[in-house]
Order: structure tokens, then C-alpha cells, then sequence
């Protein structure tokens, strides 16, 4: 039998703002458009994963403005099953992304409903016990993260935290529980203090948190592929997938991590799952959006069989 996946964590409504560069101190610029999106890296990974057809529900908060049910109507749509999705007082989250030509960007987060006071109901524990994995990232208190990951080990349930969000040092209360941590290279020097750019700097540093409590690191390395190191096994390196032209990159990682995830909790080896994930990935660059650019399982599989032919 299935086991879902759980995502505990952000709902954004992106406003993304398309620019020739970045605004320099004191100047105004003009923008070429202003989308709303729907993201957030939760709802991101909750919708990556039930794009991809794994049985996924998301637990978080939305408020009470208008951009509610945009997000509500996206993971829905997606299939992310809402049963513990809350309401609460106050602005739905919001994320304000500069997009530049190449495709890079760089985002401003207002926390709004995802930083209110969490209250995580025992129903929704019950789910989180029952669950294949647990999904976690850092755009919610880090409390409810430390909450969520020690329910979910005392279960036995697998814990992958997505590094992306809020910078600062993650709590030893919080890394100890965790299963699968997935940094990309900027996260992973700086949880580190140490260089993670080439191969050989991001293996050592993956391996600095190895010892922290995780049992796998994962490491994003943007164009460079990724990398993973686990206690039990040697490394696994998986390159990207050739991609036409980068569109939007906003949402590539949590695509990522969804996809792994996804691979992973069907019981696929850690290679496969790289290169499932590698394979979603690409092919989310390529389309303007974070959720709105999430692939269907199927673009994936066939993304990996011409790729192989
Ligand atoms: O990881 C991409 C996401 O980061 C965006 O959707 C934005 O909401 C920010 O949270
Ligand atoms: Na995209």
C-alpha cells in the first residue's frame, strides 16, 4: 500500500516582477510584467509531488485575503489533498521575485500566514505518523519544523529537510531528526562556514553534516548537477538534463526535491531518484511560474526515456 507523502511548510503567492537586472541602491527601475504566481517552496514541493502522482498532502496556513484561493485552487488542482490546510487571520504569504533574462532570481518573502502561530491538530499528527516521508523547509517558525520532525522519527517516518528559505544555522534539536538533508550549494557553505562549489568542497562539506544527524545529504549544485552523500554509501553524482531554453528557475528546487522525494518513498534506489528528479527539474526551467510549472509524471518519464535512447 501507498503511503502519502506529508509537506508541512510555506504557501506564497508570488509576485513576480520581470526586470532587465537588479535595481541598483536608490535607483527606480521599470519592469517589463508583474505575474501573480502561485509558490512558496511547501506548496511548491506538495504540488511537485502530486503532479507526479504520489498521494500528497499539504499542512500549512493561508489567510484571509484574496490570494488564499488562488494557492487553495493551485495545489488543489494539482491533486495536493487540503484536509489540514488553515486559515488564519492576516495575509496569505507572499513573495516578491525579481526574474532577470537568464532566467535567475532573486526573491523577497513576506512571511504572512505562514509565520502566525502554528496549531498542528492531533488529527494531523495522526497523518504525519502514518505518512512514507515528511517534506520540510525553512519558510515556517522553526519550531513547528522541530515539532513535525520529532513526531515523524519517533514514528519511523523518513524526514528530508529542503534547506531553502530562511538563512541562520539549523537547530541541533531539528537536524538530529532529520533523514535526508537537501542544501544547494549556497546553503550548504553556509551551514558549513566552508567553500561547497566545486565537486570535491561540496562532498567534504555534505560530509561535515553527516555527522550531524542526517543519514544522506543531498546537495543541489544548480547547473552542476547534483550530489549526494550518505552514511551507508558512497557518493552518487547525477548531471542535469540538457534544457532548451532556462525560462524561470524559480521553483526548480522544490521541483527537485518533490520529484526525489516522490522516487524515494516509492522505493526506488537513491540514483534513480536523482535522475527522476534531475529530469523534473529541467523541465520546470523551462516554463514561466513556480507551481505553474511543475511537470506531469508522464513529461518526466518521457524526458528520461529519449534522453536514454
Ligand atoms: O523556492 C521557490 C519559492 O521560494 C517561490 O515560489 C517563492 O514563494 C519562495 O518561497
Ligand atoms: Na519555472
Amino acid at each position: 500500500q501507498t503511503k502519502p507523502l506529508i509537506v508541512v511548510g510555506s504557501i506564497n503567492a508570488d509576485l513576480v516582477l520581470e526586470v532587465e537586472r537588479l535595481p541598483k541602491d536608490g535607483e527606480t527601475l521599470g519592469a517589463r510584467s508583474l505575474n501573480t504566481f502561485p509558490g512558496g517552496k511547501g506548496a511548491n514541493q506538495a504540488a511537485a509531488a502530486a503532479r507526479l502522482e504520489h498521494p500528497t498532502y499539504m499542512i500549512g496556513q493561508v489567510g484571509t485575503d484574496a490570494n488564499a484561493a488562488l494557492l487553495r485552487d493551485a495545489l488543489s488542482d494539482a491533486g495536493v489533498h487540503l484536509d489540514h490546510l488553515k486559515e488564519v487571520d492576516g495575509p496569505t504569504g507572499t513573495a516578491v521575485i525579481l526574474l532577470q533574462p537568464s532566467g535567475e532570481n532573486s526573491i523577497i518573502i513576506v512571511g504572512g500566514a505562514n509565520t502566525t502561530a502554528w496549531d498542528i491538530d492531533e488529527a494531523a499528527l495522526e497523518l504525519l505518523r502514518s505518512a512514507g516521508a515528511v517534506l520540510l523547509q525553512r519558510e515556517i517558525p522553526e519550531e513547528v519544523n522541530v515539532h513535525v520532525a520529532s513526531i515523524a522519527a519517533a514514528a519511523g517516518v523518513p524526514v528530508l529537510l529542503d534547506c531553502g528559505g530562511v538563512e541562520g544555522p539549523i537547530s541541533s534539536e531539528l537536524l538530529k531528526n532529520i533523514t535526508i538533508l537537501s542544501p544547494n550549494e549556497t546553503e550548504l557553505a553556509r551551514l558549513t562556514g566552508r567553500k561547497a562549489e566545486s565537486q570535491e568542497e561540496a562532498e567534504a562539506a555534505a560530509q561535515v553534516m553527516l555527522g550531524q544527524g542526517p543519514d544522506t545529504v543531498l546537495v543541489k549544485r544548480g547547473t552542476s548537477g547534483s550530489l549526494q552523500v550518505s552514511k551507508d554509501a558512497g557518493p552518487l553524482v547525477q548531471a542535469i538534463y540538457p534544457v532548451g531554453k532556462v525560462v524561470d528557475t524559480t521553483g526548480a528546487g522544490d521541483c527537485f526535491t518533490g520529484a526525489y522525494a516522490v522516487a524515494i518513498v516509492e522505493g526506488k534506489g537513491a540514483s534513480e531518484a536523482m535522475k527522476f528528479a534531475a529530469a523534473a527539474s529541467a523541465l520546470c526551467v523551462q516554463k514561466a511560474g513556480a507551481m505553474p510549472s511543475l511537470p506531469h509524471r508522464d513529461e518526466v518519464v518521457q524526458l528520461i526515456e529519449d534522453q536514454n535512447a
